[in-house]
């Protein structure tokens, strides 16, 4: 029987056993050490920032950069409609306050027009969010230009963006203040859990590593000169942080080979829509497309062996918010969008499985 092929799974392989094996086998602090330093020195290296914190996940790590930089409860904070849910929480986790605005039809990434509309005197800081690793239509050198004006602090939320760089050479998550990276286990790369901050600012640097480790004024003393808690890494995922980052640009390579293999084998399909990825300088993720009738799409493919995901449901319908308001293109997406199978170790075969079965669907 052919095996089931999932939307995503992380991908481990003979390089992290004996990694981690090597580690155990020598001793080692298991909680953030060395390995931790090296693993940061190498994200640093890879995205061209000049500091780089690894932290416990990527939602600390956006509360983290929020705090950081001076974000503080009751202010107001503008973050898409479309994005996970952890950016707008962890926002919301210290009292501060999200204010949701719709993004572009073409990228999923914040529409600048709303954005403008959407600042209020008690607007602090806007929020980016890379989706799929896209930046916006409008450039992102508007939003650093937008945020200037207004004195607000732009943060990259570019969770799903290692990898993908702007078209100016800068890695996503460099144009803001600080950006955000995480390595769950559906991400690039992923040690479990994980987050990462990089920026290029040395008082944000110094900021977050007192506040990931209870605000102590050095590493491993008892002298805290600033409140903080502990969202630290181990030495244990960066072990396996150090193997997943050497095989990187291998995996970068890929999902854009896949991409563009589904994008060709789909074309002639109306009912499934693509969005604007530059594949050049930026990597998908997810292989995300608006789908007609996408439920019966998905029972479908689950039937032959194919899964997929539902995207995210708008923010502003979530329970947990529930704000009212005309957000089309994230409802949109709340209605169309369709994840595919897209772990970077799938074959050319199983992408022509899953495309012939989205063909016999719509014909
Ligand atoms: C845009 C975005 N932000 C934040 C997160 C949260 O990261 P983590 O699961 O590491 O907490 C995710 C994870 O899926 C994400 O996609």
């Amino acid at each position: 029987m052919e095996s089931f092929i999932p939307q995503m799974e992380p991908w481990f392989g003979e390089e992290e056993r004996i990694a981690m094996d090597d580690y155990l086998g020598h001793g080692g602090w298991i909680t953030e050490f060395k390995k931790t330093q090296e693993f940061e020195q190498m994200i640093a290296e890879f995205t061209g920032a000049k500091h780089c914190i690894v932290v416990n996940n990527g939602t600390i790590s956006l509360t983290l950069a929020a705090l950081a930089a001076g974000i503080k409860a009751g202010v107001e904070v503008i973050v898409p409609n479309f994005t996970m849910i952890a950016t707008p929480n962890s926002i919301k986790m210290f009292g501060a306050k999200p204010v949701v605005v719709d993004v572009e039809p073409e990228t999923l990434c914040l529409n600048i027009d709303l954005v403008k509309k959407a600042i209020t005197s008690k607007t602090k800081a806007i929020f980016f969010v890379s989706a799929n690793g896209r930046y916006p239509k409008s450039g992102i050198e508007a939003f650093v230009n937008l945020a200037k004006e207004n004195n607000l602090i732009l943060l990259e939320d570019s969770a799903q963006s290692l990898g993908s760089f702007y078209p100016n050479g800068k890695h996503i998550g460099r144009e803001g203040l600080i950006g955000s990276f995480s390595f769950s286990a559906p991400k690039v790369i992923s040690t479990g859990q994980g987050g990462a901050l990089i920026t290029d600012d040395d008082d944000m640097a110094h900021k977050i590593k007192r506040l990931k480790d209870f605000g102590r004024s050095g590493g491993g003393n008892d002298i805290h000169d600033s409140i903080g808690w502990n969202f630290k890494f181990t030495d244990i995922q960066a072990v396996i942080g150090i193997e997943q980052m050497k095989k990187l640009q291998w995996r970068v390579d890929r999902k854009k080979e896949i991409w563009k293999l589904y994008k060709e084998q789909l074309k002639d399909i109306s009912q499934i829509k693509f969005f604007d990825q530059d594949i050049k300088n930026t990597t998908p993720w997810f292989m995300d497309v608006l789908a007609n009738d996408r439920e019966n799409l998905q029972s479908y493919l689950k039937e032959q062996g194919i899964g997929t995901r539902i995207m995210y449901p708008p923010i502003n319908k979530q329970k947990a918010y529930n704000i009212g308001g005309e957000y089309s293109i994230s409802n949109l997406v709340g209605e169309k969008g369709l994840w595919l199978p897209s772990a970077a170790q799938l074959s050319d075969n199983e992408i022509i499985k899953i495309t012939n079965g989205i063909h016999q669907f719509y014909s």
